[in-house]
């Protein structure tokens, strides 16, 4: 299990700049994909572009009218608000959080308006450069996405933790097996599960429908990333708990944003992402809708 989540994090771009992403592990073995590299694909398939615009006018015209890869003022994102707190729908109705607070703010850096999309989470990735430009959504850098999509420098840290009912005896990854486990459909905590022996993996929509099964009974637990887990078990409190990923040997991941392959902005938001870090703002919206996290 360890394995595959360390092959995962090969792919991970991790810079001094962004000291949210401080492990080691990653940086370690960062492979093949190196931010300079990553800059040099942009450069070289700028016509990348220029196909994700023309696949727009032809297909994608009624459904995004301002049109995916419009190039122009507007950038259009999609997220899955199902993952508190980084996306949620807020009061209004509209896509919330930090993940979305953050992407409004390299969209004004970048003098681009953000348009939120909410979609399911395992229709973003194949959506970017038709209906969407960019995916926000706690999204983690693994290798299989990277063949598919360029990342941004990653912009936090996390880890996968286990919900369990409050008088649950699973304590351990050796407790997990032959157990069923509720998990987000294409999520890392799907593909954690996915590889435990002898457990039954359910998959849903929502991280919150596998939280009801969880209270319901009909999962042993639930395998998401730490800080929703934890405003979940907030929620139900004295119900469910969340347990540290740590007590699983689960290993650090990273959420960066997801762009087209050779998207030239791909640059320009690794910049906005940097001057945000260094001016003091993402501490401000870790703050505002993060805060402590033990
Ligand atoms: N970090 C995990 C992953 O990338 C889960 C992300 C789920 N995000 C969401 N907005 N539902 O697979």
């Amino acid at each position: 299990m360890k394995k595959v989540i360390a092959l995962m994090l090969a792919a991970v771009l991790c810079t001094a700049a962004l000291t949210a992403c401080g492990g080691d592990a990653a940086n370690a073995d960062a492979g093949s994909q190196t931010p300079g590299e990553t800059g040099a694909a942009s450069a070289a398939q700028e016509t990348a572009g220029a196909q994700a615009e023309t696949a727009d006018t032809q297909s994608d015209a009624t459904e995004t009218p301002d049109g995916a890869a419009s190039g122009d003022n507007v950038l259009i994102v999609g997220t899955n608000a199902e993952f508190p707190p980084f996306e949620y729908v807020g009061d209004d109705g509209e896509p919330d959080g930090f993940d979305i607070a953050l992407i409004k703010e390299i969209g004004s850096r970048l003098g681009m308006e953000v348009q939120v999309e909410n979609m399911e989470f395992n229709s973003l990735i194949a959506s970017i450069g038709t209906k969407i430009d960019a995916v926000i959504a706690g999204m983690t850098v693994t290798e299989e996405r990277a063949a598919a999509v360029d990342f941004s420098d990653t912009y936090y840290e996390a880890v996968q933790s286990v919900i369990v009912r409050a008088d649950s005896d699973i304590a351990s990854a050796a407790d997990l097996e032959n157990k069923t486990i509720g998990v987000q459909l294409d999520t890392t905590g799907n593909f954690i599960a996915d590889e435990i022996p002898g457990a039954t993996v359910q998959a849903y929509n929502k991280g919150v429908d596998a939280v009801n099964d969880l209270l319901n009974g009909r999962v042993d637990a639930v395998i998401i990333d730490t800080n929703p887990a934890q405003v979940f078990a907030q929620q139900y409190e004295g119900q469910i708990v969340a347990l540290a990923g740590a007590d699983f040997e689960f290993e650090a991941e990273y959420y960066a944003i997801a762009l087209p392959k050779g998207s030239e902005l791909v640059d320009q938001v690794n910049q906005a992402l940097a001057d945000i870090k260094a001016d003091g703002t993402f501490d401000a919206l870790v703050a505002q809708y993060i805060g402590e996290t033990e």
